[in-house]
């Protein structure tokens, strides 16, 4: 008889810490992998609302439900109007959108629009927290760009359970002007929203039962695309556009191809470059999107990776120094791909997509400086020179504590910055400790200047909403602060490492 536990031990899980200086990606060639990548990819369903007086209606239901992600194993999770996931939401550029939201968890929840301009009451953050059995509605006009957005929990304490039981979807903005590129949603315009997940014998989600959980944010060693365990899916076309989301707790993925291929980001976190960008390799940190193009040839087979990442951290004797260089470094498959034997010729990669406006630094009239740090408080802060708690000269310290960002945790009470309606602002992020945090600010996108000088990447100088800051880095931000003046209702800053951010290191803003 298989036992389960037999059952769990043969599925392919991400290898921890170790050999990570010498993968190759030969070794991963599809053939080997084929008969374990058994699952046609789910695609989550497309929800245009319905549209009444002028504005597009959702209905979104915060529900418990039960998935079968691995084979001969139910797990229980949440979802929103499913089981585990939400629909993706189409909305317009240019139209209201009013969103009722009905919590049917069985506690308090909130649903957010992360990368949207809105009013903060709108926000679905802390502050907008829904009891069990109750309906919130949310209404605000969309002027995004064009682009992939998401939703999900985020409510004081508990957002990085409820995302990881399910509370998640996507969002895409569709804007008639934008330029011819793939977009027959399933076919050719592909989410894949991104997880990693842990399970016990019995298939259920394992959520901080570990030390590191806690302190490099809940990692899972099992992979999930739109929910789907171990998936492939067949392109039928020559070009596919993947919207890539990390809806990740706190894992970074370094997106590549089994063979290597080129793609081409096309779009940032908030909208379309001004031209594609040819790339091997992508990093993605959660919360933050790529949309990419891939050509495919027919009867192409190939797989989409994540490789890993040199440890950003020097090597010091004991255990937190070797937690901390293990971080993303392993590799691992995310989704096999076997293209068609004829595929429809749909597309073509684009010579230009938009036109980007760069803030100037000129415009700036003020400049915040954020400082990320994580520890007990004993070791945090201020760079004490080399030894304990001040590695490498980066300062900062880390453990089982709480996280802060300029020495406070998150306090629902206490206005942490009031700034200016209508004005232009730098944000200097900094960051203190040993590890990546990836910095979000709500209310919608802004632009990176500089990371310790240097001028960002080309697929860094589109808009963006989230954005990594690595070990010892500086990070200056530009963002315009418009439109929605509220003296008492804060919009949120935060890491997206959601254990981070639900530990404190999470602030709060007003427009005033
Ligand atoms: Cu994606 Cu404050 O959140
Ligand atoms: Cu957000
Ligand atoms: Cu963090």
């Amino acid at each position: 008889m298989v036992t389960r536990r037999r059952l769990l031990k043969n599925f392919t899980k991400i290898s921890a810490g170790g050999l990570f200086l010498n993968h190759s990606l030969d070794r991963y060639a599809f053939g080997q992998i084929l008969d374990q990548f058994q699952s046609e990819l789910s695609i989550p369903p497309p929800d245009a609302g319905s549209a009444s007086n002028g504005r597009r209606n959702f209905y979104l239901r915060l529900q418990r439900g039960s998935t079968q992600f691995l084979p001969n194993a139910a797990t229980s999770t949440f979802g929103i109007n499913g089981d585990y996931l939400g629909p993706t939401l189409r909305f317009r550029r240019g139209e209201e959108v009013s969103l009722n939201v009905e919590n049917r968890l069985g506690e308090s929840s909130s649903l957010h629009w992360h990368g949207f301009h809105l009013p903060p009451t709108e926000d679905g953050g802390p502050h907008q927290s829904i009891a069990e059995g109750q309906s919130w509605n949310a209404r605000f006009e969309v002027i995004q760009l064009a682009g992939t957005y998401w939703y999900h929990s985020h409510v004081l304490h508990q957002s990085g359970r409820q995302v990881y039981k399910g509370l998640a979807g996507m969002i895409l903005v569709d804007d008639e002007s934008a330029p011819m590129l793939p977009q027959e949603y399933g076919v050719d315009d592909i989410p894949l929203i991104i997880q990693d997940r842990r399970f016990d014998e019995s298939g259920g989600l394992q959520y901080r039962t570990l030390y590191q959980d806690d302190v490099m944010g809940m990692m899972g060693d099992t992979i999930l695309v739109n929910g789907t365990y171990r998936p492939y899916f067949r392109p039928s076309t020559s070009l596919v556009r993947f919207r890539v989301l990390n809806a990740s707790n706190a894992r970074s993925y370094n997106l590549a191809f089994s063979d290597n291929r080129s793609f081409y980001q096309i779009a940032t976190d908030g909208g379309l470059l001004a031209a594609p960008v040819a790339l091997t390799s992508l990093v993605l940190a959660p919360a933050e999107r790529a949309e990419i193009l891939v050509a495919f040839d027919p009867s192409d087979a190939v797989t989409l990776m994540s490789i890993g990442q040199q440890p950003a951290f020097p090597e010091f004797p004991g255990g937190i120094s070797q937690m901390m260089r293990s971080l993303n470094t392993e590799t691992f498959q995310l989704l096999a791909l076997r293209a068609s034997s004829s595929l429809t010729d749909n597309a073509e990669i684009p010579a230009a997509l938009s036109t980007v406006f760069r803030l100037p630094e000129a415009a700036a009239t003020n400049t915040r400086r954020f400082t990320l740090q994580m520890g007990a408080g004993m070791r945090s802060g201020e760079d004490r020179g080399p030894g304990t708690g001040a590695r490498n000269g980066t300062g900062g310290g880390y453990g089982g504590g709480n996280y802060f960002i300029n020495g406070r945790v998150m306090d629902m009470d206490f206005i942490n910055e009031r700034i200016q309606l209508n004005t232009t602002e730098i944000w200097e992020v900094r960051n203190n400790s040993p590890m990546m945090h990836p910095f979000h600010i709500h209310n919608g996108q802004f632009q990176v200047l500089d990371r310790n000088g240097r001028a960002p990447q080309a697929n860094e100088l589109g808009w963006k909403d989230t954005v990594q800051v690595r070990s010892g880095e500086l990070v200056r931000l530009i963002m315009r602060f418009t439109d929605y003046i509220d003296e008492s209702n804060p919009y949120m800053y935060h890491c997206h490492i959601l254990e981070h951010e639900d530990r404190g290191m999470m602030g709060q803003f007003v427009l005033v």
